[in-house]
């Protein structure tokens, strides 16, 4: 089928959260035409609900060496660490650009920036906005600026559905779909993916309804390298009644706050030394086990130690949502248990976003450029959204343009296939609950194998390799792909690091590898140490 080329521009940028927007202008402050794609609303994306803050080392007795050393050790072992010394070496910089564009953290009595302690940090580091609403208030000074920016066009409610590539395999633009279900392509020199995070692809996630992994699945499509995929972070504390799941911030731990089984006991530190500050996948594993013990589906987190004012001042957006909710916080606790939460993998890119397919970058939570080893550290992926697109930026405007053609039409082959919407919720809610089971924070060859023929068999029903204009059909495809991938990368990994555990090889590997997936490549692994991954540097 022919698409009609609605518009050219230097740079195309799929997805509005706070990597997306500060590519956008960081690019248009050099005079590039830039236009910014969101599938919903401009402000959605899991940067909106980020609660914790940033992570930079600003504190008396802090430095880029001791965060450097928690972000390893919090990667456990497969931290890429050049790129982490850069990302944290360039954070205070990225900080005051941030507070130049108008962003006002929160501060102390002494009109220093407060900071605030969570899991596996040594230290207190996390800077916040607004107690709790950190993504919230640094979104909007950043929708603010793009809003005014007149080199920059900005399409909401519109939906990416592929990426589409000239004779050499570069890409040259995008094709998408808009809230009237109109088709369009927008040709340009640079596309950049910053569409976030996957955990839609699970029952319980933080994430919104954005969070399919488009970028992901286009990117492997036209055959961009993914990294690590298999390594997917959950969140030892979310609501999960009443309501959307909602994320009880880490900080509410950092805070004082405990955790209490349904007999009123408290468990975090049988499990690790750090109890309720332990790094998230132990304290997530702690949790399941202690809910089977007990047979229970919850456990609370116990506020009651905290000054009743200081936690409304400080977590408001938490407070509210309980009261909303009728959860009794200082009484009874508030009831929580683990969700997906962060895809630790992604388009294996360089620090500067550069991927394996000229004119094609990514950024933020989609990409993966070793920062976070086999796990993240908390508040170290805002921080990587604040700083990787400053060696991004630097390193697009050093790559020579791409001449665009004059074509004024594309052709694109599409799924036949039909299929109806109720046909598709129930795939969509099949397949999250299949992937609960199967790719979450417990895994078993077993289970990742019988998991893997129902998505053959899903993949045979739905044709994933054939592009499908309706969206909804479009990004369950999406979903299918990645599942699989998932899936395999999971089987393929017979050891346990990080956020990936395997019951059945409950040991740590012998050596360290990255595992790596690719359309034309297939999946293997390629040792820790042999990739060279910073690119640009800021200079
Ligand atoms: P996002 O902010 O997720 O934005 C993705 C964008 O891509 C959206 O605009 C979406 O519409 C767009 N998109 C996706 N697919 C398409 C498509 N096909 N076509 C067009 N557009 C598309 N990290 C921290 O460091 N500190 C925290 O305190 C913190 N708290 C968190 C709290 C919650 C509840 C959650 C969910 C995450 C939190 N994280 C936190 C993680 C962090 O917020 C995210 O990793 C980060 O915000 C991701 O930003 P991003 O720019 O990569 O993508
Ligand atoms: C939180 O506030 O607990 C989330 C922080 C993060 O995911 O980094």
């Amino acid at each position: 089928m022919q698409f009609n080329v609605a518009a050219k521009y230097d740079v195309v940028i799929v997805g509005s959260g706070i990597s997306g927007l500060i590519c956008a202008l960081e690019l248009a402050k050099r005079g590039k035409s830039v236009c910014v794609l969101a599938k919903e609303a401009i402000t959605e994306g899991s940067s909106l609900y980020a609660q914790g803050g940033i992570a930079v080392p600003l504190g008396e007795g802090d430095s880029v060496e001791k965060h450097l050393e928690d972000t390893i050790k919090a990667g456990a072992g497969l931290t890429d660490i050049d790129v982490a010394r850069e990302i944290i070496s360039n954070s205070s910089l990225s900080l005051d650009c941030l507070i130049s564009y108008g962003v006002r953290f929160d501060i102390t009595e002494q009109n220093k920036i407060h900071l605030t302690k969570e899991a596996a940090h040594s230290v207190s580091r996390v800077c916040h906005v607004g107690g709790d609403a950190s993504g919230k208030y640094i979104t909007k000074v950043l929708v603010d600026r793009v809003c005014r920016d007149s080199n920059i066009s900005i399409s909401q409610g519109s939906q990416v559905v592929s990426l589409i590539t000239n004779e050499y395999g570069d890409v040259v633009g995008v094709l998408v779909e808009d809230v009237t279900r109109n088709h369009y392509v927008l040709l340009a020199s640079d596309v950049i993916l910053a569409t976030g995070g996957i955990g839609q692809i699970f029952e319980n996630t933080t994430n919104p309804k954005v969070s399919t992994g488009d970028g992901v699945a286009m990117a492997y499509s036209i055959g961009a390298e993914l990294q690590d995929i298999e390594m997917i972070q959950f969140h030892p504390t979310v609501l999960l009644d009443f309501g959307d799941p909602f994320l009880i911030s880490e900080a509410v731990r950092g805070e004082g706050g405990k955790l209490r089984n349904i007999r009123g006991q408290y468990f975090a530190k049988n499990y690790h030394p750090e109890g309720e500050l332990a790094p998230r996948d132990i304290l997530s594993r702690a949790i399941l086990f202690e809910l089977e013990r007990t047979n229970s589906t919850r456990v609370f987190l116990d506020v009651s130690g905290l000054d009743r004012r200081y936690f409304k001042s400080r977590f408001p957006s938490i407070y509210q949502t309980c009261i909303d909710r009728k959860v009794d916080v200082f009484e009874a606790g508030i009831p929580v248990a683990p969700a997906a939460h962060y895809f630790v993998g992604g388009i294996k890119s360089k620090l500067d976003g550069s991927t394996k397919i000229r004119h094609l970058w990514s950024v933020g939570e989609c990409s993966s450029n070793g920062f976070h080893g086999a796990n993240r550290l908390a508040s170290n992926s805002l921080l990587e959204c604040i700083v990787a697109p400053h060696f991004l930026v630097n390193q697009l405007l050093k790559t020579p343009d791409k001449h665009l053609t004059n074509l004024t039409n594309i052709d694109i082959e599409l799924d036949p296939g039909e299929y109806d919407e109720p046909q598709i919720l129930k795939m969509k809610s099949e397949l999250k609950s299949k992937n609960s089971k199967s790719l979450g924070l417990i895994r078993t060859k077993s289970t990742l194998l019988e998991h893997l023929n129902c998505l053959n068999t899903l993949k045979e029903n739905i044709d994933v390799e054939k592009l499908s204009l309706n969206t909804q059909i479009q990004e369950l495809k999406n979903m299918i792909l990645l599942s699989s991938l998932i899936c395999q990368a999971a089987i393929n990994r017979e050891n346990s690091i990080g956020v990936h555990y395997r019951e059945d090889y409950p040991g740590s590997p012998e050596d360290l590898k990255h595992s790596i997936i690719c359309k034309n490549g297939g999946l293997y692994c390629i040792p820790h140490t042999s990739i060279t991954v910073i690119g640009a540097n800021l200079t």
